[in-house]
């Protein structure tokens, strides 16, 4: 069997209007990243939503630069294959373009991965321009931003501006981002920017029409509680269930005296 090669910027790119749509899951560790790398994902997020399924923090904001390096060096070190992007938490880029530089050469040092992300576009234009210069390739974010959940006022509320939409991508298409995220948008209002961009786009409920899509991990293997349940996710697996039953099971095969037995005993 031939091994996969590696993807790239350019091939991710390329797979615009491709006979196949593009694939990414967010990974936080080692066993997993490895796991979706196997599968044959194309690309792995290191998302900042590990404030929120890995931390059990209310939001992405208190996530910190060196929290996301640490985990983003873990997941490079497990994947083989996929394009590893990272995002640039809260805080750590809206400062100023010499800022986001900084940060972004150190997550690319530092981790090994390919690619940043961060949550703008056509307000973060000088920014994305700055990163694509220091030869730092940068994915933008448009529609629902969670980093913006304070002044949104919550999450989860899909964007309709259909303007400003098509506007902010196009903005971050022409400052230098190689592909677009576009999260929580109706279906047709996606479809229209897709078509409207020479990248491709990622989308999170945001239709079938996107060159790609992305979900939260956690939360489509059902390991993030049931009582998160927005329309666009689908769950892929109950690993919930799956993981407390064979905790319970381990729990009363102890208390029973019945684990360990003799065939996971040594004589
Ligand atoms: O942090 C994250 O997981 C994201 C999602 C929208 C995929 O940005």
């Amino acid at each position: 069997m031939t091994k996969p090669r590696p993807m790239t910027i350019p091939k991710f790119v390329a797979a615009k209007g491709g006979d196949r749509k593009l694939t990414m899951l967010t990974a936080y560790e080692y066993s997993w990243a490895e796991m979706f790398d196997e599968s044959g994902v194309d690309s792995i997020l290191v998302g900042d939503s590990l404030g929120m399924v890995v931390q059990g923090k209310g939001s992405t904001i208190p996530v910190t630069l060196d929290q996301i390096i640490y985990h983003a060096e873990i997941v490079c070190r497990a994947v083989k294959r996929a394009l590893v992007i990272v995002d640039l938490p809260f805080m750590t880029y809206e400062v100023s373009p010499e800022q986001a530089v900084t940060n972004a050469g150190r997550i690319l040092k530092e981790t090994g991965a390919a690619a940043v992300k961060i949550e703008g576009s056509a307000n973060q234009a000088r920014t994305i321009q700055a990163l694509a210069e220091a030869d730092i390739p940068v994915m933008a974010h448009v529609g629902m931003r969670p980093q913006s959940v304070n002044k949104l006022g919550g999450h989860g509320r899909i964007q309709r501006d259909a303007q400003k939409i098509i506007a902010d991508g196009q903005a971050a298409e022409e400052a230098g981002a190689f592909s677009v995220l576009v999260e929580l948008v109706p279906q047709q209002l996606a479809a229209e920017l897709t078509a409207a961009l020479t990248v491709p786009t990622i989308g999170i409920g945001a239709g079938p029409d996107c060159d790609g899509q992305v979900l939260v991990s956690y939360d489509m293997l059902g390991i993030t509680s049931s009582d998160f349940s927005p329309k666009f996710l689908k769950r892929y697996a109950d690993l919930r269930s799956t993981t407390m039953s064979a905790a319970r099971a381990y729990i009363e095969e102890v208390q029973m005296g019945t684990f360990p037995d003799d065939e996971h005993s040594h004589s």
